[in-house]
């Protein structure tokens, strides 16, 4: 009977923020700054302290200190700092929740997360199974390869006639899978492993009759790892050498709920510590050109698999450093296919370097056969920049054409337009125009166009996306806010207050009533959640808690005893040890008498709420969620008045914040109508 429609299309379900106090001691206990930070940042040791390059901006000389100490870290030119979570929040673009989650696994810290809606439950449920069943696969293989005969006697020998070494396949985890049928599929189910999961993981497919085939055949296993190591896909080669039409060389896994070829790199977990060190990443296309660059000694590589790298790869990569430098095989008619995914790896405003191996080489054959000094020194001596190999290669194909120049000109100035950093854009500048031969007056103009195009577009794209994505509101995580200043209020006090009023009554009177969703749950119920956890997944998705000092003690009260004592909630809250706690638990309470059990039949019990509150309840949720973004955008505004400078990146953001803000708050005004504020 219940929905909050616009919940569902505007506010994106985030996971939520229950983690428990005592939790969150732990995670803080076990942290250690130098730790967290020195997995993004090379640090070195200064006193009692270390210092590093700051991440936060272009930082030239180290100027972020790292107190072990204190537990902080901070840079002393951009003014960044804060504690261990404070980093990987500002690092990592993660929310406070997602930070203690991400330093809570790099501590083997087991956190309870309080409530999940039942639809996280089902693909937090999914995402698990798919993990283990995945880890379990991995298993299966690498045993295959070194136990079972065929595993032995071919695989094992292939991948050592390539020349890798043991080390090198168990780092990797490299694996076989056999000629039988379903070996996989059965030994999963013997496992415990549900015939969902395994047809849900593409490992096998299962048939008519109810039996599986085995995807992976006969071929050597490559396991595809996340951002943390776990494996959550698979790549398969064959053996021969001729491939035959339905015998693809490589096989992959398919799209799963843990895998997103688009989101993924091949190779990163191993990478990434090398890349943040080295700042720098090397792109190669293919798995064996990974596995042997790091037999070799360069680390710091990662595969696209073959296809043109996607925004999301390059996000993943731009997390640990903006130099990217792509190693193509020695022909060019490659290369020039390439430019136009190349264009997108500027465009997130990533310096874009290139090697061209020699002729009939991959990466993988000259690593194989060069010494690591000698591959080091072939990138070093022929790195070149993108834009200066595109434009010479562009001009040797036009000759002395003038339309074809003129082209070259406006496509070279939209790359160089891309690059975000003021110097490095004015050093390519000259340089280019000196290898188009033009005016380089005439050039840089050519540029700003260019530029100022790109970034209406960008502004676009990104207003849009965030509206489509649902992602508003994600953009405030960052604000942790427990409190409104009541100066900054546009909203009389009241009307918050009342909201909260309204809020916490429901709370204490209808706390254990069910709310009932619009969804089914999969045996065709309709799905249901108590309406205090409701409340609560309610606030914390927004980050919000009551600002009423007296409502807020109440409330955390209520979540104490949520944890402690579900069922009797309200009587614990009148023995509650603070005597305000329990005066307004009291006055709260409508001391109407209950319906007992016995007094009608059991069924007509009323364990839901009516509408009159659910009204009351979605208008007060509301009015809350509008406050805290009129909060927000007051913020924003006083920030925007500081910023003057023109082309500032962040200036842009504010600006996109702001129109967004303004569009929320917008939309929620049209919800509530006009009548709350007259209250
Ligand atoms: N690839 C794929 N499916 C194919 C062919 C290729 O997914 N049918 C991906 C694989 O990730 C592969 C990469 O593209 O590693 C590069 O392919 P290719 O150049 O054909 O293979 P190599 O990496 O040279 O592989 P190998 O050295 O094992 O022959
Ligand atoms: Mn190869």
């Amino acid at each position: 009977m219940l929905s909050f429609s616009i919940e569902n299309t505007i506010f994106a379900i985030r996971k939520l923020s229950m983690i428990k106090r005592e939790d969150i001691e732990k995670i803080f206990d076990a942290c250690r700054i130098e730790e967290v930070v020195g997995d993004f940042v090379k640090l070195t040791k200064h006193g009692a302290d270390y210092v590093g390059l700051c991440p936060f901006h272009n930082d030239r000389h180290p100027s972020m200190h790292v107190s072990p100490s204190k537990g902080i870290f901070k840079c002393f030119v951009c003014g960044e700092g804060g504690n261990a979570a404070q980093f990987v929040m500002k690092h990592e673009k993660y929310s406070y929740p997602e930070a203690l989650r991400y330093l809570a696994k790099k501590y083997g810290i087991n956190i309870q997360e309080e409530v999940r809606t039942a639809e996280q439950e089902e693909q937090y449920k999914e995402e698990s199974a798919l993990l283990s069943l995945h880890e379990f696969s991995k298993n299966f293989f690498v045993d295959k390869l070194f136990h079972h005969s065929e595993g032995q006697d071919i695989a094992l020998t292939y991948f050592r006639n390539r020349g890798l070494t043991d080390p090198t396949i168990k780092k990797f985890q490299l694996g076989y899978a056999t000629s039988e049928k379903d070996a996989l599929a059965q030994d999963a189910i013997r496992h415990g492993y549900l015939q969902d999961t395994i047809a849900k993981s593409g490992l096998a497919f299962k048939k008519a009759d109810g039996s599986f085939n085995d995807k992976f055949r006969e071929r050597v296993m490559f396991p595809i790892h996340n951002y943390s190591g776990k494996v959550i896909a698979f790549g398969g080669r064959v053996m021969t050498t001729g491939k035959t039409e339905n015998n693809a060389k490589y096989i992959n896994s398919p799209e799963t709920a843990i895998y997103h070829k688009s989101n993924s790199l091949y190779g990163l977990y191993f990478a990434k510590n090398a890349m943040s060190k080295a700042d720098k990443c090397y792109l190669v296309e293919g798995y064996m050109d990974v596995i042997s660059m790091h037999q070799l000694g360069i680390e710091n590589v990662v595969a696209s698999s073959g296809t043109a790298l996607t925004s999301g790869q390059i996000k993943l990569i731009k997390k640990l450093t903006n130099n990217i430098t792509v190693i193509y095989d020695g022909d060019t008619a490659g290369v020039k296919a390439a430019m136009r995914g190349i264009s997108l790896i500027l465009k997130e405003g990533m310096n874009v370097r290139l090697v061209l191996l020699p002729p009939d080489e991959d990466p993988d054959s000259f690593a194989m056969s060069h010494s690591l000094e000698q591959m080091q020194n072939y990138l070093s001596d022929n790195e070149v920049s993108f834009i200066e190999f595109k434009a010479k290669l562009l001009l040797k194909d036009a000759k002395n054409d003038p339309i074809k120049k003129a082209n070259i000109l406006s496509d070279i100035a939209e790359d160089v337009a891309m690059i975000d950093e003021l110097l490095v854009r004015a050093e390519f500048i000259t340089h280019c125009s000196n290898l188009l031969n033009i005016e380089e007056s005439a050039f840089a103009y050519a540029v700003k166009k260019k530029r100022r195009q790109i970034q209406e577009a960008k502004r676009k794209e990104r207003e849009q996306a965030a509206i489509e994505d649902n992602t508003i509101l994600q953009t405030y995580d960052d604000e942790p806010i427990v409190k409104h200043p009541r100066e900054l209020l546009s909203q009389p006090i009241n009307v918050l207050e009342n909201a909260e009023h309204e809020l916490l009554k429901l709370l204490i009177n209808k706390g254990d009533k069910l709310v009932y969703f619009d969804e089914k749950d999969d045996r065709g119920r309709q799905k249901s959640l108590r309406l205090d956890k409701f409340i609560i997944n309610d606030l914390s998705k927004d980050n919000l808690t009551f600002s009423n000092d007296a409502y807020r003690a109440l409330f955390n009260a209520y979540l104490e005893e949520l944890n402690l004592h579900p069922k009797s909630i309200c009587k614990h809250l009148q023995i509650n040890e603070n005597q305000q706690i329990r005066d307004l638990a009291n006055s709260l309470n409508d001391l109407r008498p209950k319906e007992s059990p016995g007094w009608k039949d059991k069924h007509a019990v009323i364990n839901t709420i009516d509408n009159n509150e659910a009204k009351l309840l979605e208008e007060a949720i509301r009015i809350l969620q509008l406050i805290r973004l009129e909060w927000v955008k007051k913020k924003r505004q006083a920030c925007l008045e500081q910023m003057k400078l023109p082309e500032n990146q962040n200036n842009e953001d504010l600006i996109i914040q702001f129109n967004h803000l303004n569009k929320l708050i917008y939309k929620i005004e049209k919800v509530l109508g006009t009548s709350y504020r007259a209250k």
